[in-house]
């Protein structure tokens, strides 16, 4: 099989690449290089420069390289940015993801995997989240996910082409520290960002109706989020037909000050939280349930949160290396 990557210049789609060419697929990078890095593709893997909502770029890419499933993951990621600019977001995802589709149809390829996202349940009420748990995006972001899932789910049925929709929860972590996520968006990067600064790392609210007050997330370390991406590939090309939706989570969940505790246990900074005012639209618990993807995929996460932070920081002081100096000062 030939899989044509999305967005494989990116954080996860670079680690998607990585563990496709490792099980022995052949790979091809399709990425607009907006936020991907080429440097990030590994040699022998061909590099398309290019956006998704370019259907003759597509096209070509498809033809060219003879690809036989695609795994698309290019797409904006940014929740608090998808508020300020819905238009953008809809269209890059959305409208993005149909012109890829239109393109696949096209060229009767027949297996198409698609990155969606724990932001498509918004604020879910219940303990562990499963697959049944009703769809109630909280930000344009979230609803660019549900759209998403449901013009492949239908593209799929029209035109018989196997899918997948794989809910990714908190991401984390790196196979590699030069395939780190170079983002600072997200908990873990961002508390790195205060120790490098020498300040107290935030935790945004600690009167959530949680165990300790802080919110509680389903944190999965991206070389097992990628391995979900190979098990799903492999199920769309070997059945024909094949409708999934998928979280992909460790079914554990993980509360901001526990990981801000596990971050200074790794990284030998001391400095205690500051807690600030709660950041809008933050739902108190998100864990998924891991059930569905257990008995669908026979996949299992391997990484524990330790492994994430190790790694996260491994590819932290690759970037800032004054994050070693602090550490030393402070220990
Ligand atoms: C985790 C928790 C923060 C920084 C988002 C998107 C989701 C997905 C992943 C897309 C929250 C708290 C954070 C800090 C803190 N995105 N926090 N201090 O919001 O669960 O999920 O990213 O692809 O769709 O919604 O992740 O890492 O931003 O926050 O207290 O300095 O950490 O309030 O409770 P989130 P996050």
């Amino acid at each position: 099989m030939t899989w044509l990557i999305t967005g494989g210049a990116g954080y996860i789609g670079a680690h998607v690449v990585r563990a496709m060419t490792e099980a022995g697929e052949r790979a091809v990078v399709y990425d607009d290089l907006s936020t991907g890095i080429a440097e990030r593709v590994p040699d022998g893997v061909p590099l398309v420069v290019g956006s998704t909502l370019d259907g003759e770029r597509v096209a070509r890419a498809l033809k060219d390289h003879g690809v036989t499933g695609v795994v698309h993951l290019a797409a904006k990621k940014q929740v608090g940015e998808s508020v300020d600019l819905p238009l953008h977001y809809y269209r890059e995802n959305v409208e993005g993801l149909r012109v890829l589709l239109q393109a696949v149809t096209a060229a009767a390829v027949p297996s198409f995997v698609f990155s969606s996202s724990a932001a498509v349940y918004g604020m879910p009420d219940v303990n562990l989240v499963t697959e049944e748990t009703p769809c109630v995006p909280m930000s344009p972001y979230g609803e660019t996910k549900l759209a998403g899932e449901w013009l492949v789910r239908a593209t799929g049925r029209a035109h018989g082409l196997s899918t997948a929709s794989l809910r990714y929860f908190n991401v984390a972590g790196a196979a590699a520290p030069e395939l780190a996520d170079t983002g600072v968006f997200n908990l873990i990067p961002m508390v790195f960002e205060k120790l490098t600064e020498g300040a107290p790392p935030r935790v945004f609210g600690d009167d959530y109706p949680t165990p300790d007050g802080t919110c509680v997330r389903d944190y999965i370390h991206v070389a097992d989020l990628a391995e979900a991406h190979v098990a799903a590939a492999r199920r769309l090309a070997a059945a024909p037909g094949t409708d999934l939706t998928l979280n992909i989570g460790r079914g554990e969940g993980v509360s901001v000050r526990e990981m801000i505790d596990r971050i200074n246990e790794v990284t030998g900074y001391t400095l205690a939280p500051a807690v600030t005012p709660r950041r809008p639209g933050d739902p108190p618990r998100v864990v998924a349930s891991a059930d569905r993807i257990a008995a669908e995929l026979a996949w299992k996460a391997k990484y524990d949160v330790h492994d994430m932070i190790t790694s996260a920081w491994e590819g932290w002081v690759r970037l800032h290396p004054e994050a070693r100096r602090g550490q030393a000062q402070e220990g």
